[in-house]
């Protein structure tokens, strides 16, 4: 446990992560921002428009070790800036870790961990030399189940995303590096990303998408990363709409904003619309061409179609960022190079946190007659290519572009090289040499040679997986976004040949996100199901955690699993997005009565869990937030102004862990959806022992967004405390 200022609320048997209170101390980067502008005021003034040009600039793409690189100014010590991918882990070395996915990292519910992780990705960062680590990812919120980048992310609610985005940014940036929040904004899917336009109306762009880069912002992330899409027809890295006015001045964003690589359009209208940095600098496929800013930029001032002042604001907004991290002492030099991938051990013991984010990230589905854990079985059947390593090796293709073995990481910019990768079939052998137990495998995904291995096995694990990423590359002709929700390589028809012989089933799932699991879900041979997510590189030991009982489950759901594609109500679209609206995910099922296979915040455990003893203090006044402009919008906003208590106690039979969820449901004026997650905690409990769940409503928690501000409406706020979005244990009410 990091050293939280708040007392433990729970007994000694007791380890507590909670979503953290507004009234926390704020745990910033190394200074002041106030005092970063003030060392940037005094730089800036060291500088010639060129120099300033120059460190606004990138110098082009593969010119410079890292994905960008701007150029260096001597008279103030600023280096080249090195920017380098990404939201997992670093990207082109050998020797990072590989961590877990965000999708997965979200889904342990665990800001001790999340934080953690942070910090690890920040460190590596940092001793490579690299100055901005181009993550975490707010946007895709995974709006549409099938969007290619949902991974990246931390799941379709943006109040879990978004405390996962302070978490990690402050980890990040605590450790030294300049974190980026991507991408910003409406970018939702990979299909037609460069070129579509997001129409998102004022509300659903304040409660859904702006919310977490609201934290993101309160958390003092140090840059943002606009996104290729347009928003109401003007692209995203010149709409100063939406740079201007939202991230800007309505958030009071003090760092800088950069394009996505290639997603400025215009040298006059992109500087105009309060971009601060272009990336990579030159156009993609043409590093000689198109470069809208250097020279451009400074004719642009020299014309007076840019002010001086504007690029003087570029210039000490990217300055003031380096200053507020600390990176003007000693900041390491980056010696590797991209575009040649070498050996750099930076992995310390980071595995530790990549094993516990990959067991607890776990989500078990179902488990008939407590089948799991495992009790030394005689004979395992272990079956499909998910179960090992790619015959060809996991970094076999370029940025993970292939999906030929067990799935750990999506594909794309957001991808690394594995440093090693623990398969489900090498961590099941280990265990099962201990236990005496025979191993028999298939490791294709061949229906018939899969039930021949699973015949004669007390019990038989089916591995599937469906994999997603980045539209430059199309795997199997998922052009990024997913084709469907079925697992790949007809996962289905395997399960079912494998349940057809073998009366104990357990099939375990590798996936970017949502699957419908109709085709098995209620076969009584598939004795159980485990959502295994997108773990990382310790991806079999974590499996191997859960199935043999070293820990119990404790993953909820970061998004919900439907009967059918058409449940969600969101697709891939052709042309530009006109479908925007506040319920997306568990807000249409809750909305329109949709029964999920499985909701948001599901996961079961090997124990279980009695939730008693609410208790519901304070409430907010009613009418808008009216607090003195701060990072992150008006401060009261972020004040604490009720709390929700639960005990939680737990009464099964093994320690275990629990994630106690507040769903809040606005009254009817709101027009809100039905509930809204606004606060969760994770308990580890003993067997018999009880914790007590701690909630704080910040205002913002019981806000909408209404007329251009945030306002608190009168009336009753039902308060529900439960195991996930259906399983409300405990309900109260805040009357305002
Ligand atoms: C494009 C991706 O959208 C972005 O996330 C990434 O950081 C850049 N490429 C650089 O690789």
């Amino acid at each position: 446990m990091r050293g939280l200022s708040i007392p433990l609320l729970v007994s000694a048997a007791v380890t507590r992560a909670s979503a953290l209170p507004s009234d926390q101390p704020s745990r910033r980067a190394t200074i002041s921002w106030d005092d970063a502008y003030a060392k940037a005021t005094t730089a800036l003034a060291k500088l010639s428009l060129s120099d300033k040009v120059g460190i606004v600039t990138g110098t082009g793409w593969q010119a410079g070790n890292c994905v960008g690189n701007t150029k260096a100014a001597s008279s103030i010590g600023y280096p080249s800036l090195c920017l380098q991918d990404g939201p997992l882990g670093v990207r082109y070395i050998n020797g990072a870790t590989s961590f877990a996915a965000g999708i997965h990292a979200a889904s342990t519910w665990d800001i001790d961990l999340i934080r953690e992780r942070g910090t690890f990705l920040g460190q590596e960062a940092k001793q490579l030399g690299i100055h901005v680590q181009l993550g975490p990812v707010a946007g895709p919120m995974g709006k549409i189940p099938t969007g290619g980048r949902n991974w990246e992310g931390f799941g379709a609610d943006p109040y879990l995303v978004g405390i996962a985005m302070r978490e990690t940014i402050q980890g990040m940036q605590e450790a030294g590096v300049q974190a980026c929040a991507k991408h910003y904004i409406g970018n939702e899917q990979e299909k037609n990303r460069e070129s579509m336009s997001s129409a998102i109306p004022d509300r659903i762009m304040h409660e859904l998408y702006l919310w977490p880069f609201a934290d993101s912002v309160q958390a003092g992330v140090a840059s943002v990363m606009c996104s290729y899409n347009k928003i109401n027809g003007t692209y995203a890295c010149e709409n100063g709409g939406i740079i201007n006015k939202l991230l800007k001045d309505e958030l009071g964003f003090k760092g800088y904003v950069m394009s996505d690589w290639n997603a400025q359009h215009t040298t006059t209208g992109s500087a105009n619309g309060g971009l601060d940095m272009t990336m990579p600098g030159s156009d993609f496929n043409n590093p000689k061409g198109n470069i809208l800013w250097g020279a451009a930029l400074q004719s642009a001032v020299s014309s007076g179609q840019v002010q001086q002042s504007r690029v003087d604001d570029m210039v000490k907004r990217t300055l003031a960022a380096w200053y507020l991290v600390g990176q003007d002492k000693g900041y390491p030099t980056a010696t590797f190079n991209s575009w040649k991938i070498g050996n750099y051990n930076v992995g310390g013991n980071h595995k530790d946190n990549v094993r516990k984010m990959a067991r607890d990230g776990i989500v078990l589905l179902k488990n008939i007659g407590n089948v799991l854990p495992l009790k030394k079985p005689k004979s395992i059947a272990v079956i499909g290519s998910d179960s090992i390593v790619a015959p060809k090796g996991a970094n076999a293709c370029v940025d993970r572009g292939c999906n030929d073995g067990t799935l750990a990481v999506g594909w794309g910019s957001g991808a690394i090289e594995f440093p090693y990768l623990i398969a489900p079939l090498d961590a099941i052998k280990t265990q099962a040499q201990k236990d005496g137990t025979t191993i028999t495998t298939s490791t294709n995904d061949n229906a018939q040679q899969g039930a021949s291995a699973a015949q004669n096995a007390e019990v038989a694990i089916v591995h599937i997986n469906s994999d997603s990423g980045e539209g430059y590359i199309t795997v199997e002709g998922n052009a990024g976004d997913r084709k469907d929700l079925n697992p790949w390589h007809n996962g289905n028809d395997l399960v079912k040949a494998v349940a057809a012989v073998n009366k104990k089933t357990i099939v375990v799932i590798h996936s970017v996100g949502p699957l419908i699991l109709e085709p098995y879900i209620d076969n009584p041979n598939v004795v159980a199901v485990v959502w295994a997510g997108l773990p990382g590189q310790e991806s079999g030991n974590g499996l191997v955690d859960i199935l043999y009982g070293a820990a119990s489950p404790s993953g909820k759901l970061p998004y919900t699993i439907a009967k059918q594609p058409s449940d969600y109500g969101t697709a891939v679209t052709s042309g530009d997005d006109a479908s925007w609206d506040l319920f997306i995910d568990y807000r249409r099922f809750d909305k329109n009565n949709i029964t999920p296979r499985f909701e948001f915040g599901f996961g079961l455990s090997y124990t279980s869990f009695t939730y008693d003893a609410l208790t519901v203090t304070g409430a907010p006044t009613a009418g808008p937030a009216v607090g003195a402009k701060a990072p992150g919008g008006p401060a009261d906003l972020f004040e604490t102004v009720a709390t929700v208590t639960a005990k939680i106690t737990n009464s099964g039979g093994v320690a275990g862990a629990e994630v106690p969820q507040l769903y809040i449901g606005y009254p009817a004026s709101a027009n809100a959806p039905p509930k809204q997650l606004r606060g969760f905690n994770k308990l580890n409990l003993a067997v018999g022992a009880s914790g007590t769940a701690t909630f704080k409503l910040r205002r913002r928690d019981l806000s909408v967004w209404e007329g251009g501000r945030w306002v608190v409406p009168s009336g009753e706020f039902g308060v529900f405390v439960g195991a996930s979005s259906r399983d409300v244990r405990l309900t109260g009410k805040i009357t305002v």
